[in-house]
């Protein structure tokens, strides 16, 4: 008998590579549901950042209204619709006050994780040696998704740490020292990652750390990457969160990525897309050419639609008054049970919360083990976020009321204190 061995033929950049992080939190959630259930501990899940609501009806409709047009089945093109571009363009403009090219400034996207995964395959060259290869810049603690995203190019993500001494904004001037220490020439910078409001911490800049950005990735060309997937989710009275493009010049080095996926409870549509310089919706086309035929033309309709939609930005505020509410409610929850909530400073935008974990614990992934496997709730280690989200975890405020108080009513009675 012949023994085939496929992980023999794995590309060096998979070999170690675990399976995403939210998905494994689902597998193991599912492995310990009977158990937890039988307990009365059914899960509560706090860890993956989708809304539970539904999408709003007339969203729906607009949607199952679209798929009956004729010609609607067939392929798109990874660029996107004209009408949809056009949308995006209006979008730019009325929400962020931002002239864009229909024609040459947009890129529609399968979701904006996809739109990431693919610039950095567009930016980065496969190199064996390690002191050769390309790197990007990215927030730590950050997105799970980029780290991997770019190590399966060959790339080296290098961690720009997110804390409160730098009120998570890092100084881009440290850090090149930082990189030329390492011997990081800026030559091997590819690309930088901006997030804000942030996963997993929540935090926020103004324009003027952008316009530092902007400055610091045109001075060395570094492609300036602005993930802006959470542009519509801030608190009520809040300052609405800028698009980089607003900063004059941006455009020469930018590219931003949008998504429509949590203000309308629309995770698994996977609506999103990029604007920014042409060169770099000209890579990303060229990439996306050969690994998918674009996003469905229904899709396109109902997000065309949805971004430029009174109702759809009401329904949206509606949600982020929520958040707030839950946030209030976790935070005294929280109190009551010993945690500096005092200390924390909540953030305004998101529905996430970063939490320290309680000190008895010796990391980030045996406290939410415990959590999970005693409680039945659900949160993400600050670890999957980074180096430098070790001591913290992560939970997402999505579920009703009603869910977060047992999760409260859960910890204390499990002992969950933090001391
Ligand atoms: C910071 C950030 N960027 C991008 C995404 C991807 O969102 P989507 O692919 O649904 O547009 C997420 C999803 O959680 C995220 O948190």
């Amino acid at each position: 008998m012949i023994q085939n061995d496929i992980q023999s033929l794995y590309s060096d950049n998979i070999r170690d590579m675990e399976v995403y992080i939210m998905f494994r939190i689902a597998k193991r959630v599912n492995e310990l549901t009977p158990e937890l259930t039988a307990k009365g501990r059914a899960p509560i899940k706090l860890s993956m950042g989708a809304p539970v609501f539904d999408p709003p009806q007339f969203l729906i409709d607009k949607l199952k209204e679209a798929l009956s047009e004729k010609g609607i089945n067939s392929y798109s093109t990874p660029k996107g619709e004209g009408f949809f571009a056009q949308a995006v363009a209006t979008r730019m403009k009325n929400r962020f006050g931002v002239d864009i090219d229909a024609n040459r400034e947009v890129c529609s996207l399968i979701g904006s994780k996809e739109g990431l995964a693919n610039i950095f395959r567009a930016m980065i060259s496969y190199r064996a040696n390690l002191d050769e290869q390309d790197v990007v810049m990215v927030p730590d603690p950050g997105y799970a998704s980029y780290v991997d995203a770019i190590k399966i190019c060959g790339g080296q993500p290098f961690p720009m740490k997110l804390s409160p001494e730098n009120k998570y904004q890092p100084d881009f001037g440290d850090l090149l020292s930082e990189m030329k220490a390492q011997g990081i020439t800026p030559k091997r910078i590819k690309g930088l990652i901006l997030n804000y409001p942030s996963n997993p911490i929540g935090a926020t800049a103004g324009l003027d750390y952008y316009q530092k950005a902007v400055d610091f990735c045109r001075e060395h060309n570094i492609l300036l990457i602005s993930d802006l997937a959470y542009a519509e989710v801030y608190f009520p009275g809040e300052e609405p969160p800028h698009s980089v493009l607003e900063i004059p010049g941006a455009k020469d080095i930018a590219i931003e990525f949008h998504s429509l996926s949590k203000p309308y409870g629309t995770t698994g549509w996977r609506m999103g897309f990029a604007v920014g310089h042409p060169d770099a919706i000209v890579a990303l086309e060229r990439v996306k050419g050969t690994m998918d035929s674009g996003l469905f033309k229904p899709i396109q309709k109902a997000a065309a639609f949805a971004m430029n939609s009174p109702e759809c930005h009401e329904f949206a505020m509606t949600q982020n008054k929520q958040y707030q509410i839950n946030q209030t409610k976790m935070l005294q929850g929280l109190k009551s049970l010993g945690w500096p909530v005092e200390q924390v400073s909540p953030p305004k935008a998101t529905f996430y919360l970063w939490m320290p974990i309680p000190p008895r614990y010796p990391s980030a992934t045996d406290f939410c083990n415990d959590l999970m496997e005693i409680s039945g709730v659900v949160a993400v280690p600050g670890t999957a976020f980074g180096q430098y989200g070790e001591g913290f975890f992560r939970m997402s405020l999505v579920d009703t009321p009603e869910k977060l108080e047992e999760v409260i009513q859960r910890m204390q009675m499990d002992g969950f204190t933090f001391h």
